[in-house]
């Protein structure tokens, strides 16, 4: 079993070395770990956000473990050289075009919601994020206009990136509330009149779920007004980019949701994929121990469950982290004054007792 080890910039490795003393502490037999260089810190040590090295590594392990990427010192760079075009670059050279980011509401932690505390209490969904195609990778350009600077980024989907991504989506609501909300905004766009009725192709292989359809703007809306209608969300690259951040804050702090990013490849223990936790650098924090590690841990735990096929360790972790914050182990993000370090001690301390 290999694990690369992709911490990047701001409080990347602060977190990232929390999740790496909770894999120590599981003593798994016939682990390895790698670490690579990505984002900001790579482009200052080789020139380039995603060395070829660093690709290299992630192809050749089982999983990739992933912390943040993201340096205001590379704001000005040209986009290529930009510390997103790493993560950009991963999803699509490795092939990860399902992105899962659950968002549940943590016991005892709804006063931190800015939603009323009832209705944070019922959220528990999964955003499925199609997560190669979109805008994010269709043709973009500049040029100087009538108008003046002129750019464009053009949004395509064709039915086989829908229907993989709706596959996803359909199995993993099967395994929960088996209800399937698929946002689009086919009121106006072509992509997303193509996207509804490649789902509701793939609805008839899972009669036992319900399929709805929402326009964007309202699935916006009604995650604030009614977010535990929700159970799983089918949608696209930017659509999922908003609407999983605004599931976050409805939860309580972004600094709690890990993500899987996951394709088709299998390996020996599982399907390979890459875990981040969904906050990013934080540049503002960083180097202060003061970041929350639980979503980086939390992402270490799908890690473990999706490409390693440790299901009970994944459920060991999880346990630990939902006791950790119930003992009030809570970091500045959420009104506490729990370091990094600390948080994750009390994981560790919570984990060895947990069998
Ligand atoms: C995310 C992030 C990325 C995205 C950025 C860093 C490119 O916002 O993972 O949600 O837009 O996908
Ligand atoms: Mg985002």
């Amino acid at each position: 079993m290999k694990i690369a080890v992709l911490a990047g910039d701001g409080i990347g490795p602060e977190v990232i070395a929390e999740a790496l003393r909770v894999i120590e502490t599981l003593a798994l037999p016939g682990l390895t770990m790698f670490e690579g260089d990505v984002g900001g810190t790579a482009y200052k040590r080789h020139g380039h956000p995603l060395p070829a090295e660093t690709l290299q590594m992630a192809r050749a392990a089982d999983g990739v473990l992933f912390g943040a990427v993201g340096d205001p010192d590379c704001d000005d760079l040209p986009r290529e050289y930009r510390p997103e075009q790493a993560i950009l670059g991963l999803r699509s050279e490795l092939g990860l075009f399902a992105n899962l980011r659950p968002a549940a509401g943590f016991p005892g932690l709804e006063d931190f919601s800015p939603l009323k505390p009832e209705l944070a209490r019922g959220i528990d969904l999964l955003v499925v994020r199609e997560l190669n195609g979109d805008v994010y990778f269709g043709n973009k350009g500049e040029r100087d206009g009538e108008g003046g600077r002129e750019g464009w980024d053009m949004m395509s989907y064709s039915q086989s990136e829908v229907r993989r991504i709706a596959h996803t989506a359909f199995a993993a609501a099967q395994k929960r509330r088996r209800k399937v909300t698929s946002v689009d905004k086919a009121n106006v766009l072509e992509t997303s009149r193509i996207w509804r009725d490649t789902v509701i192709e793939v609805a008839r292989d899972y009669p036992d779920v319900a399929l709805e359809h929402m326009y964007v703007d309202n699935a916006a809306m009604q995650m604030v007004r009614s977010p535990g209608q929700f159970d799983t969300i089918l949608t696209g690259n930017l659509f999922g980019d908003i609407l999983s951040d605004q599931a976050s804050a409805c939860v309580g702090s972004i600094g709690l949701l890990a993500s899987a990013s996951l394709g088709e490849r299998q390996t020996a223990f599982g399907t390979f994929g890459l875990y981040e936790p969904i906050h990013g650098s934080a540049p503002d924090i960083a180097g202060r121990n003061k970041a929350n590690p639980v979503a980086a841990i939390l992402s270490l735990a799908m890690l473990l469950r999706h490409s390693l096929g440790r299901d009970a360790d994944a459920g060991r972790v999880e346990r630990a982290v939902s006791q950790t914050l119930s003992d009030g182990v809570l970091g500045a993000d959420l009104g506490g004054s729990a370091t990094t370090r600390e948080i994750g001690d009390a994981v560790i301390s919570a984990l060895v007792t947990i069998s």
